[in-house]
């Protein structure tokens, strides 16, 4: 038995437009609808009385700014009372909150004005959230700014694959500078904003000093270049890929276990990053974790594996407070659509039935005992 620290949180991790349906004025909406999705937006009582009984105490989740603001400068009261609504529901149940402000998406009037990388946008975005904070920081634990900032950056301006697939480097700089702006911004509103940074586990792939240098600058930027310009209380950290690196950068990711999407599954990274964050000197939380496993094939013995190895990380003095995994239900898996299944409930498109996967029945366990066996 590995025993976590106690009062160690155990949750899983949704975002709006991924699972709440009816979001019909962001920039995703047109050209990658997501319909009514899982409904959660309607059915968030009913999904969180299944995070209750399988025994979570944390849960995340984002909020629309599409819904909270459909026209620049208009909030829609009845929209934030619906987050207040929601975040009472965890709060009857004991279910500790945490609440992302941007995750992918933005309004679709911010999208008409260039976006992010719209030094205008920082105003915007840094109002909004003051906004959201003065209304709901009595209900809300913890909070973070924005969900992967490089990640959605890279789909905006880089692989170009996700609206308004504008390939364009320098719009990339534009907008990581501008995140940037907005989190300093916004951070010290509250006494728990963090930020959600995806890092990944890097190594080279041969001796060679080529290898490793190529790997030492791709951490560099990949893992710290955020990092180490933003104040935050927490970092969350997403945790899903290793990349083994060749000169010039080519990845090598051969013979390997891999998810239905063909991502590599490496538990051992997860040690790795923790170990590398350490050097903040914040608390962590592992606010993504996860898989698509249709069949739920491989989830337990995923779940279980990246836990040992955060288990070892703590043990060695890193202090990891918290595990979330990806995600609480299937859902729209962004350009991907709703093919990968990365819940630990099943959702059925057609009628919308929920069903509780074996592995979040293991997940249960392992978060009653607070302890990995
Ligand atoms: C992360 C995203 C999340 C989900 C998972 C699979 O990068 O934050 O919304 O799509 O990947």
């Amino acid at each position: 038995m590995k025993k976590f620290p106690k009062g160690f949180l155990w949750g899983s991790a949704t975002s709006s437009y991924q699972v709440e349906g009816g979001i019909d004025n962001c920039d995703w909406s047109k050209e990658f609808p997501a319909g009514r999705a899982c409904d959660h937006y309607h059915l968030y009582e009913k999904d969180f009385d299944l995070v209750e009984e399988l025994n979570q105490n944390v849960h995340r989740f984002s909020i629309e700014w599409s819904r909270i603001e459909p026209e620049k400068g208009r909030f829609d009261e009845e929209e934030i009372e619906h987050y207040r609504e929601v975040l009472k529901s965890l709060d009857r149940r004991g279910i500790k909150t945490m609440v992302t402000l941007h995750h992918f998406t933005n309004p679709q009037w911010v999208a008409d004005e260039g976006g992010w990388k719209n030094r205008k946008v920082v105003d915007y975005f840094v109002r909004y959230s003051k906004k959201m904070i003065s209304e709901l920081d009595d209900l809300v634990d913890f909070w973070v700014t924005i969900n992967e900032p490089f990640v959605i950056a890279s789909g905006w301006h880089i692989w170009a694959n996700w609206p308004p697939q504008e390939r364009n480097l320098l719009s990339f700089v534009r907008v990581v500078l501008n995140q940037i702006r907005a989190h300093n911004r916004i951070y010290g509103e509250t006494d728990q904003m963090g930020i959600v940074k995806n890092n990944s586990y890097l190594e080279p792939l041969s001796n060679s000093w080529l290898d490793k240098l190529t790997t030492k600058i791709a951490h560099y930027f990949v893992n710290e270049y955020f990092l180490n310009r933003v104040e935050f209380d927490f970092i969350g950290l997403n945790y899903y890929f290793h990349a083994r690196i060749k000169f010039p950068g080519k990845q090598d990711n051969e013979n390997k276990v891999v998810s239905d999407l063909g991502w590599e599954i490496y538990p051992e990274g997860i040690y790795h990053v923790l170990k590398d964050l350490d050097k903040y000197g914040k608390p962590i939380y592992i606010t993504e974790n996860g898989l698509a496993d249709k069949n739920d094939d491989l989830r337990k013995r995923f779940i279980k594996n990246h836990l040992l190895w955060t288990h070892r990380a703590i043990e060695e003095g890193v202090d990891v407070r918290g595990y979330l995994h990806w995600s609480l239900m299937d859902n729209f898996e962004w350009a991907e659509g709703f093919e990968p299944r990365f819940g630990l409930i099943e959702i059925d498109y057609e009628t919308l039935e929920r069903k509780v996967r074996d592995s979040a029945r293991y997940y249960s366990q392992i978060a009653k005992n607070n302890a990995v066996a």
